[in-house]
């Protein structure tokens, strides 16, 4: 199994994302989770992640507490789309557990130091302050991560925070900026791919039809989701974003995208944090992400299904 580490700020997406993880012990054994600041602040994010791993019936899963805001400037959030809890939707239980002493930016470092280069893989799901933190304090994992799957940006679908930039790497490009220019391997699941993964009524459906308590409650959560954007951008249903990073570990076929070197817009700030791809390869500059631009959905919905059916 290929092994993981969870970034996060949960998130009902992110919430999804981490259970197709845990539901597939086979194909991915994930070490540990981090939160971040993002879709709400620190705490709540942090409970977010606990209330997490005790729906998919894993509390053994460690949850650490990262960095609380970007490294340059104040922290936006996205209450908005994600209610006031940051996981709205789904009635879960107040954590039993507690996060784990220590702070998830030397638990990034430690396990990739304590592990053979090339083997653990990140799974960015939020904005990437915790993995610039820990790039910063310790250059020497760059060449250790087998690679960072991250969900952020967008090119020809531009912006969903702003016109021209995706939240994730609105929050924090610089942090942003430090990840793409690491030299580690990237492949990035922009709006481009996630907008395609819409959460229909049938969709919906077909998690609580699947009669468990994470069919349940991940219903509940696109359910909450889906208000949001109906609302606002006149759609079928919510995109599931953050789930595109863990299916593409167990179903890359799904997928499809091309490497191509992307930069991030730091200095603007009208395009902030705008994802610049050089998708027709109109410059040398060096290819450092796998974008990917396109996904079969019916597939994606299928899988889901599938796996969380495996859970409690
Ligand atoms: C991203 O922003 C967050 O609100 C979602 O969880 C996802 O990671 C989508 O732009
Ligand atoms: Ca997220």
């Amino acid at each position: 199994a290929r092994k993981i580490i969870i970034d996060t700020d949960p998130g009902q997406d992110d919430a999804v994302a981490i259970l197709l993880a845990l539901s597939s012990p086979e194909q991915i054994e994930t070490l540990g989770i981090v939160s971040v600041a993002g879709n709400v602040g620190l705490d709540r994010n942090t409970k977010n992640a606990l209330k997490v791993v005790e729906l998919s019936g894993r509390p053994d899963v460690p949850v650490y507490a990262g960095c609380a805001r970007p490294m340059m400037r104040p922290l936006v959030t996205a209450e908005h789309v994600h209610g006031q809890t940051g996981l709205d939707g789904p009635d879960l239980p107040e954590p039993a557990i507690a996060a784990q002493p220590g702070h998830g930016v030397d638990f990034l470092i430690e396990t990739l130091r304590d592990h053979a280069p090339g083997t653990v893989t990140i799974c960015a799901l939020g904005p990437l302050t915790n993995i610039a933190m820990a790039l910063v304090k310790a250059p020497d994992i760059a060449s250790r991560i087998a690679e960072i799957v991250l969900m952020g940006g967008a090119y020809f679908e531009v912006g969903n925070i702003t016109p021209a930039a995706e939240f994730n790497i609105y929050v924090d490009p610089e942090a942003a900026h430090t990840v793409f220019r690491s030299g580690a391997p990237i492949t990035m699941m922009p709006l481009d791919v996630t907008h395609q993964m819409l959460g229909t009524p049938d969709r919906i459906a077909a998690f609580r039809a699947i009669g468990n308590r994470s069919g349940a409650a991940v219903a509940d959560m696109l359910g909450f989701s889906e208000r949001f954007d109906l609302g606002k951008y006149g759609w079928a249903g919510a995109p599931l974003h953050d789930p595109c990073v863990t299916a593409w570990l167990i179903a890359p076929e799904i997928f499809s995208g091309r490497l191509c070197n992307v930069e991030i817009e730091c200095a603007s700030e009208l395009t902030r944090g705008m994802t610049v791809a050089d998708y027709w390869h109109v410059t040398d500059r060096p290819r450092n992400a796998t974008f990917i631009r396109t996904g079969d959905a019916d597939a994606f919905y299928a899988l889901l299904v599938e796996r969380l059916a495996r859970l409690p």
